[in-house]
């Protein structure tokens, strides 16, 4: 497949117009829609596009992308790429970009204003003041100032809530199970269990794994100082919620603050259950811990710029499914892009395709997963058009594009 015309983008469910604008810059024709079309209209719309934009809700399932015949990139505006058959896009040879990093500090800053709050019961004293209770009182409320806090995982989000946390007078000390280089004064612990131990407030960044699917249950609760705090922004799995709401009901526990469940619902309005309703000092969110506006903005242009990077240079080094190359443009040479299926022969059948063709190959990368190869190939402008041709109808072949023809 070669392109012989502006790229086109459809962006669905109403992405920020900063992407749009990024991508229009680039050349590309972009549709923007705001909501996700009905599952069946999907596999007729997306024929007409080159790159696809979503968000959580559309599925882009097995059957959607295979009649996405022109998709050459998707961008999943948002964290999670549940909603994506990554293991068919990256077949097809089109890589997925999403956006790991934009809401990192709209989570940390949760995350502080709930150790405040937790630690002073403001979610108990303003619903006091709203049913019309004055209850001024001083016990059990305290500062934040030369507490512990206790971070378990210290990626993106756990380490930059050890930088404020620091900036707000705790100590902060962090597990997590790769070494992480310390952010400040915060402070590796040994182990779960110390860190437990140590923390005044102990508060969760770990992604959804098997290792880390309840990771904390009762035991290593009861390794929790008495009249400590539990925060839990990162996946509803990560505890086990009853025995949270048993520890909070004996007071082992003086607060907790909860952002993801083990089952959310799927849309805002419906009804919500939970063991850890109507508990004192818990502060329940629904999962808004990156729902932003910034947030919002940030993951349209970091998505939006992967994508343009992608579109302009072959580059795939945040893709989520795919190969990574990140290979500067050379001047005055032509880029031809190939996904092939990762098979023997298939450098040999493009080598020959080059020689007979009396090109010259001025840069070359090829990466490979175990399904697909990645080749991005600068050569002259003279046979660029003739070569990509001819490799596109490789029967290994499947998706070839010269960064010229757009
Ligand atoms: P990250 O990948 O940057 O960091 C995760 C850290 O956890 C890594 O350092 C990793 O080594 C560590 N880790 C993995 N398994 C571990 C284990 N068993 N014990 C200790 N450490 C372990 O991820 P990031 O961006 O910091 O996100 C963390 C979590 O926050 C994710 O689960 C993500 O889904 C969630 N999240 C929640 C949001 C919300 O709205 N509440 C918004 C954004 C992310």
């Amino acid at each position: 497949m070669t392109l012989q015309r502006p790229i086109r983008a459809l962006l669905l469910e109403g992405i920020h117009p900063g992407a749009r604008d990024v991508l229009a810059a680039e050349g590309v024709s972009v549709t923007l829609m705001d909501k996700s079309p009905p599952k069946a209209d999907l596999p007729k719309l997306v024929k007409e596009y080159d790159v696809l934009g979503i968000r959580s809700k559309t599925q882009l399932t097995k059957d959607v992308l295979d009649a996405a015949t022109d998709l050459i990139a998707i961008g999943a505006f948002c964290i999670g790429t549940n909603q994506i058959d990554l293991v068919k896009a990256n077949a097809n040879g089109v890589p997925v970009f999403n956006a790991p990093l934009s809401n990192t500090r709209s989570v940390a800053e949760l995350i502080i204003a709930e150790v405040v709050m937790l630690s002073r019961q403001l979610g108990d004293r303003s619903r006091e003041v709203h049913l019309g209770q004055w209850n001024k009182r001083a016990v059990g409320c305290r500062e934040i100032r030369g507490k512990t806090l206790g971070i378990v995982g210290y990626g993106h989000i756990g380490s930059q809530v050890g930088v404020l946390a620091e900036a707000m007078g705790m100590r902060v000390a962090f597990y997590d199970i790769a070494t992480r280089l310390p952010m400040g004064n915060n402070k590796p612990a040994p182990s779960l269990a110390d860190l437990l131990g140590q923390s005044d407030f102990v508060t969760l960044h770990v992604p959804a794994t098997a290792q880390t699917r309840h990771m904390i249950g009762a035991s290593e609760i009861a390794q929790m100082r008495s009249g400590s705090y539990l925060l839990n922004a990162s996946r509803g799995d990560v505890v086990v919620i009853d025995q949270l709401a048993g520890a909070l009901q004996s007071g082992h526990l003086a607060g907790a603050a909860v952002d993801v469940y083990p089952e959310e619902p799927e849309a805002n309005g419906t009804g919500f259950v939970s063991d850890l309703q109507n508990l004192n000092n818990v502060i329940l969110t629904p999962h808004i811990g990156g729902s932003t506006e910034e947030a919002q903005e940030a993951i349209g242009r970091e998505v939006s710029t992967a994508l343009a990077k992608f579109l302009t240079s072959g580059t795939t080094s945040s893709a989520v499914n795919f190969p990574h190359v990140d290979q500067p443009l050379l001047h005055g040479k032509h880029r031809i892009l190939n996904v092939h299926r990762n098979v023997p022969g298939v450098m040999s059948d493009i080598t020959r395709i080059i020689s007979d063709q009396k090109a010259n190959i001025f840069g070359q990368v090829l990466v490979t997963d175990p399904a697909i190869g990645y080749l991005v190939m600068d050569l002259d402008q003279e046979v660029s058009s003739e070569v990509c041709g001819q490799i596109a109808t490789l029967p290994t072949s499947i998706r070839t594009r010269r960064l010229e023809d757009r």
